[in-house]
């Protein structure tokens, strides 16, 4: 099952949308923020077309769609300014998979235009933006057309489950009451895993590699390893305990275990030595930065200090707010409840605290 067939974050502004749920992403995008600056100064030293066509990759709808946007064209448009240059125009290219709720982002695009002028001042832009739906695992744009690419805590989605994981016959590939990687997992099930992640990252930069033109830049922020071991807890511990979640279920009796056995989340961390071995393999991009950057544990709490049981509430709406539509796809809706109440209780219940790191990596098209 291809992932864009089942992956949508909740849509609209409700209490249970990721637009209310994603403040650890506004975390990332915090910390991304040196780089992307440093990319941006970079990329105007060069001569600039009139318009410069920028694309946010994966860009779902919430409060950060336009903040990432919005900043680069700011860095961009003061930065000329500054060096006494003309400000160019932009055309801003907002990219997620096909069922993404690009019906909020586009009724807040006039809003966003008066803000963002009313920010920059009456020689701002004009910047024309549209929505590209489809998956960036394949080309997106014309060729040379994009000068700048950004996309942030999106590339840890695989294009799909590890093909080999469906093999059901092969009980060397059973990822045995687990929903991703964990220290339970058989070796092959990890392999399964990388190997996917080596196949997707490929596509992903060949056809970014197409599309952005020479001496164009990208800036791509996504969850990672900084040690090569892949189950620590600083990569599996959330997916551990809603892993224990559906395993209560299946005790219960609410879902049978065979269903929870072929059910694996299109999820990867790379370590960042994988990151930087693929780049290289590829070819295509010269590897301006590659950083780890961390967001602490309760960042799901966008900086307040809560007791356990409150931030496993927040954890729980966050990660619901994500994955909801691929777990209804698979065991559908009547167990969601359940499931979260039971993961809010088992984290509840523990007392490890882990940092959530991510890469930053910041690439220039070679000429
Ligand atoms: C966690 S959200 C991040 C959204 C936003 N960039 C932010 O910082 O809040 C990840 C987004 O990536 C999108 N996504 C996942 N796989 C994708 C693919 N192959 N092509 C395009 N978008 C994808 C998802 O639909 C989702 O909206």
């Amino acid at each position: 099952m291809k992932t864009e067939k089942i992956l949508s974050m909740n849509g609209g502004c409700g209490e249970e949308s990721y637009a209310e749920n994603s403040k650890i992403q506004t975390v990332y995008l915090s910390r991304t923020m040196p780089v992307l600056h440093a990319s941006l100064l970079d990329f105007c030293n060069k001569e600039l077309p009139a318009t410069v066509a920028i694309a946010d990759l994966g860009c779902s709808s919430g409060p950060n769609t336009l903040l990432a946007i919005s900043k680069s064209m700011s860095i961009i448009h003061n930065t000329c300014c500054q060096l006494g240059r003309s400000p160019p125009q932009f055309s801003v290219f907002l990219n997620d998979l096909p069922s993404n709720d690009f019906n909020t982002i586009f009724n807040s695009l006039p809003e966003f235009q008066k803000r963002i002028r009313e920010e920059n001042g009456h020689n701002f832009g004009p910047c024309y933006i549209a929505g590209v739906p489809g998956s960036f695992y394949g080309r997106l744009f014309p060729a040379k057309s994009l000068q700048f690419v950004q996309s942030s805590t999106s590339l840890h989605w695989l294009s799909q489950v590890p093909v080999e994981l469906s093999d059901r016959s092969n009980k060397a590939l059973v990822n045995k009451g687990k929903i991703y990687i964990s220290r339970t997992s058989p070796l092959g099930v990890v392999e399964a895993y990388l190997n996917q992640f080596r196949r997707d990252f490929s596509s992903f930069l060949r056809s970014r590699s197409e599309e952005i033109a020479p001496g164009g830049h990208m800036v791509l922020t996504f969850g990672g390893r900084r040690v090569a071991n892949p189950s620590t807890d600083e990569s599996c511990l959330l997916w551990d305990y809603l892993g224990l979640a559906f395993q209560d279920l299946v005790s219960q009796g609410l879902i049978e275990e065979e269903k929870l056995d072929s059910y694996n989340t299109p999820y990867y961390e790379p370590y960042v030595e994988d990151v930087r071995a693929e780049i290289e393999r590829e070819g295509s991009f010269t590897l301006d930065r590659l950083e780890i950057i961390v967001a602490p544990w309760d960042g799901v709490n966008g900086g307040h200090k809560y007791d356990r049981r409150k931030t496993a509430e927040m954890m729980a709406k966050a990660i619901r707010a994500v994955n909801e539509s691929m777990i209804k796809s698979h065991f559908g809706s009547q167990i969601l409840d359940s499931l979260f109440e039971r993961f809010i209780d088992i984290m509840a219940r523990d007392t490890k605290e882990v940092e959530h790191p991510s890469l930053v990596a910041s690439f220039i098209r070679k000429s």
